[in-house]
């Protein structure tokens, strides 16, 4: 599916009509649906069903983030619904995702995020973590996520060259911070358009406002998959 469609677009919304109506609005459009945060903790399993009934692979976006123990037994709760892709954070460590990776079974592939896209250099450095070389630490988050044995890493477009160069190709890349040439960037500081980020070397895109703010989303997505040609 991604090999044909690499859009996966993030339905960021707290509305459950407004999410089903974009996911039967797009279908055909994208590869994949997100489903983050911001409408799962609103509508939890019944709105992923609700998504997933549409019949599209669902990322499922929660980024659990926690002691290795309680990572892992929650994502086993969530591997019930049998999401396509879901993540934690590589900066949970080591430990946490190996325990993360061992409740995995079925086809659900587990990533880990290295460096959120809406984070700069300064950012990182005012977060406490002793560096100015954002894409020397992204890098070191994602051979982490490797050497836990996860199937790869949500990154920046910015991060893609570095991690193509150390890690084995089928090492999975989903990016955000995709922002067609002519879009706002809004909280993003870390970007790229769609075709920028695929010849960097990206598995998947993730888009959100770009599509789901336009207003005709369908040929908001459309368009963007022509110009990756
Ligand atoms: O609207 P936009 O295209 O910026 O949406 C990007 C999506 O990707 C959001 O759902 C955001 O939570 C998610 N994401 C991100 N940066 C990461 C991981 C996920 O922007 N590192």
């Amino acid at each position: 599916m991604t090999k044909t469609n690499p859009i996966c677009v993030a339905l960021d919304t707290p509305e459950l009509l407004r999410a089903v109506a974009l996911a039967k609005m797009l279908h055909g459009h994208v590869g994949m649906m997100k489903i983050g945060m911001e409408f799962f903790y609103a509508h939890g399993t019944q709105g992923y069903e609700a998504i997933a009934a549409t019949g599209m692979p669902i990322f499922l976006d929660l980024k659990l983030h926690d002691i290795p123990n309680t990572v892992a037994q929650g994502l086993k709760a969530l591997l019930r619904l049998e999401p396509a892709i879901t993540n934690i954070h590589a900066t949970g460590g080591l430990d946490m995702m190996k325990a993360a990776r061992e409740v995995v079974t079925g086809k659900t592939k587990l990533i880990a995020v290295t460096i959120l896209t809406s984070l700069s250099n300064e950012n990182i450095w005012a977060a406490g973590f002793d560096t100015r070389n954002t894409d020397q630490h992204a890098l070191n988050l994602a051979k982490l996520t490797h050497e836990a044995g996860l199937d790869g890493v949500v990154c920046s477009p910015l991060d893609l060259a570095a991690i193509r160069t150390s890690l084995p190709r089928n090492f999975l890349t989903v990016v955000p911070g995709i922002r067609p040439a002519d879009a706002a960037s809004h909280d993003q500081k870390r970007v790229a358009t769609p075709k920028a980020a695929i010849d960097a070397g990206a598995d998947i895109l993730v888009i959100g406002r770009a599509i789901t703010g336009a207003a005709d989303p369908a040929k908001a997505a459309a368009d963007i998959l022509l110009s990756l040609q």
